[in-house]
């Protein structure tokens, strides 16, 4: 399936895998990348070395082009992890929680992509200023960090606030072949899958983590502060009642984030092998659409499955 976004990417589907961190390793990046979609380390639970192995494993098991991510918000690693990122031929860095304009022109240097996650508007025309190369919207059924803003409302806007500059891709919400043509016909050029991808064995994840999305309905997740400081979406629990109760409790980013870990409840990065991981405490980020989500299915399916699903949509819709 052949947009802009798929041209400017070099690969086959405009489905590209978000980069979750401590989810999104380069068995799941890999196999996105070998299935014709966009694959993409999730870096911002990586060290520099761990990164280093992660891209040169993502080279080994495939030629294709992939992205790293990593969020803007960690100013001390920012440059360094970008400078790793380059030095293993990603095709595209992208950033989460904050335009990063310290590296725009680091990476243009070395012909990469600059990609900026928006949860409003105003975001998307700061990362176009800034010399981005593609924005995604980023609606507030998304799991992980996220807005306030709805992804059917926020991808026409950005669409029109963008207009054309750059190629505008949708998350937040997108699990199937419906997904991805509603968001073409919002006027995006791709879709940007985070939780879907979760429920793969490709996926890195830790114990309890499979078993809870498989199990979760469409309102199990929950807006929350508790595991970073930041409004994370995740599957709702003890802790995130905790401090739903009492909000005075928590820290501002990033302090909060040490709380957590101090109190385990947030293990990220961690593997099945991981211990000390208790489901009804633990952050485990996650969107809305994992009531759509019922079995672990390998992430080349889901890509093949989504686009054939999305074409066989257009055209009925055509005709
Ligand atoms: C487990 C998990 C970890 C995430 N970590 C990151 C991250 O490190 N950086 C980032 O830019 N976005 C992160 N996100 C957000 C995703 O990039 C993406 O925008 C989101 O998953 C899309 O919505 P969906 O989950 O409904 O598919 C994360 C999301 C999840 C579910």
């Amino acid at each position: 399936m052949r947009t802009r976004l798929t041209d400017l990417l070099g690969v086959e589907h405009p489905v590209m895998l978000a980069g979750m961190g401590g989810v999104a390793y380069s068995a799941l990046t890999a196999a996105v990348c070998e299935a014709g979609g966009f694959g993409c380390l999730g870096a911002s639970t990586m060290s520099t070395g761990q990164l280093r192995d992660e891209i040169a494993l993502t080279r080994s098991a495939t030629a294709r082009p992939f992205g790293v991510d990593l969020l803007t918000a960690f100013a001390d690693t920012l440059v360094a992890q970008t400078e790793i990122a380059l030095e293993g031929g990603a095709r595209a860095l992208v950033a989460g929680l904050g335009v990063p304009s310290r590296v725009v022109d680091l990476c243009h240097r070395h012909d990469v992509l600059v990609v900026s996650l928006c949860g409003k508007v105003e975001h998307a025309r700061r990362a176009i200023d800034a010399g981005c190369d593609l924005v995604v919207a980023q609606g507030t059924e998304a799991g992980g960090h996220t807005g306030a803003v709805a992804t059917m409302v926020l991808v026409p806007l950005v669409v029109d606030a963008v207009d054309g500059r750059v190629p505008v891709v949708a998350a937040g919400g997108v699990a199937d072949g419906r997904g991805l043509a509603a968001a073409l016909a919002l006027g995006a050029d791709g879709v940007w899958v985070g939780t879907r991808f979760i429920a793969t064995p490709e996926a890195r994840a830790l114990p309890g983590y499979h078993e809870r999305i498989l199990a979760a309905a469409e309102d199990a997740t929950v807006v929350s502060r508790a595991f970073t400081g930041k409004t994370m979406r995740v599957l709702r629990n003890a802790t995130t009642e905790r401090y739903e109760k009492d909000p005075s409790a928590l820290r501002p980013f990033p302090e909060q984030l040490g709380v957590a870990l101090g109190e385990g409840t947030f293990h990220l990065g961690g593997d099945e092998t991981t211990t000390g991981v208790d489901p009804e405490r633990e952050g485990y980020p996650a969107g809305q659409v994992v009531g759509a989500i019922d079995e672990v299915v390998p992430a080349a399916r889901i890509v093949a499955d989504m686009v054939r699903e999305a074409e066989a949509i257009l055209a009925r819709l055509g005709a």
